[in-house]
Order: C-alpha cells, then structure tokens, then sequence
C-alpha cells in the first residue's frame, strides 16, 4: 500500500490508500477523486486524466503520454502527466497529484 494525496485547484486534499499494481487514475476512481474523469479507460486516447505531478519518482511521461498530453483541454505544464500511465508502486508511498482547473 502506499499513501497517495490528490489536492483539488482550491487546495482541498485527500490522502488514500492505494493498491500497488493500479494506476494513479484507477486509484483517484476507486476514491472518487473529482477532477479525474478517465474517459477511455487507461488506454492513452482522451487525456481526461490529466494531473500534475512534481515528484521524479514517476520518471518521465513517453513520447506517446506527452503527445496525448497536448489534447488535454486544461492547462498543460512541465508538471503535466496522464494519471492512468503511472503505476503505484510501494516507492511512490507520499506522492502528491495535483488536479487541474476543470474548464467551464
Ligand atoms: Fe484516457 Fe488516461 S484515461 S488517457
């Protein structure tokens, strides 16, 4: 199990439990995190996972991540990642996910 904190535009934060194995977007879903919405499922094609994260542990987003990326309807920054292409691991234990700006 590691701890995983989402933290809402506002500054509201949620800590939760999350299972090794599962995506950082299957883990804001199964805790019903506002914010994560994860249209197609994981497969990399809708970029309504978008978050952000500031924390090298996740190593880099692909090539195929950052160009998905660039579809995202909220602002995209050097932080921007697909939650659902980061697998929680025990190392990931305190990391911190940032959620956009939901556009109006
Ligand atoms: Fe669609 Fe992550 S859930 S790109």
């Amino acid at each position: 199990m590691a701890k995983i904190t989402f933290v809402q535009p506002g500054g509201a934060s949620q800590t939760v439990e999350a299972r090794e194995g599962d995506s950082i977007m299957q883990t804001a879903l199964a805790h019903s995190i506002d914010g994560i919405f994860a249209e197609c499922g994981g497969a990399m094609m809708c970029a309504t996972c978008h978050c952000y994260i500031d924390d090298d542990r996740t190593g880099a987003a692909s090539e195929g991540e950052q160009d998905m990326l660039e579809c995202a309807e909220d602002e995209v920054r050097d932080t921007s990642r697909l939650s659902c292409q980061i697998t929680v691991t025990e190392g990931l234990d305190g990391l911190i996910v940032h959620l956009p700006v939901p556009v109006e």
